[in-house]
């Protein structure tokens, strides 16, 4: 596949969280290239880990300021990132049961970048259209 990489159409207009969504996105592309090149074992386990970590830091950043400010849709939004968690967690165990192979690379492009793809330009715009419209400006860490 071509290589993930953030650009403007993904821009939610609000700075924290597109400089987070960049990272997310490269730790989730880094994982994909693992994968694909057939690293060896520890080196996917190690991608697989910052990803998962970063995500929780970046779902963290959102969902905190979802709660802070009574966002209207925060239990929709928050149920998919839950999905989305979930996801990596079963992928995860299929690498551990299969190893690095095609099927895993598969799923982390359909399951993975896809929907977080899908996830920024619906679910997250609408979330930084409701920032904006309130004049709330985000800051914290990236
Ligand atoms: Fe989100």
């Amino acid at each position: 596949m071509a290589k993930v990489e953030w650009d403007d159409s993904l821009s939610v207009n609000v700075d924290l969280i597109d400089e987070q969504h960049k990272m997310l996105i490269q730790r989730l592309s880094d994982l994909h290239e693992a994968v694909g090149a057939h690293k060896g074992p520890n080196e996917i386990v190690r991608t697989l880990n910052f990803l998962s970590e970063y995500t929780e830091f970046h779902f963290g950043t959102e969902e905190t300021h979802m709660k802070a400010n009574d966002y209207p849709e925060m239990a929709e939004h928050m149920k998919l990132h839950d999905e989305f968690r979930g996801t990596i967690t079963s992928l995860g165990e299929d690498f551990e049961e299969e190893g690095a192979t095609a099927s895993l690379a598969d799923s982390i492009e359909i399951l993975l970048v896809n929907w977080l793809l899908k996830h920024i330009r619906g679910t997250d715009v609408r979330f930084g259209q409701f920032l904006r419209e309130k004049g709330i400006v985000l800051v914290g860490e990236a």
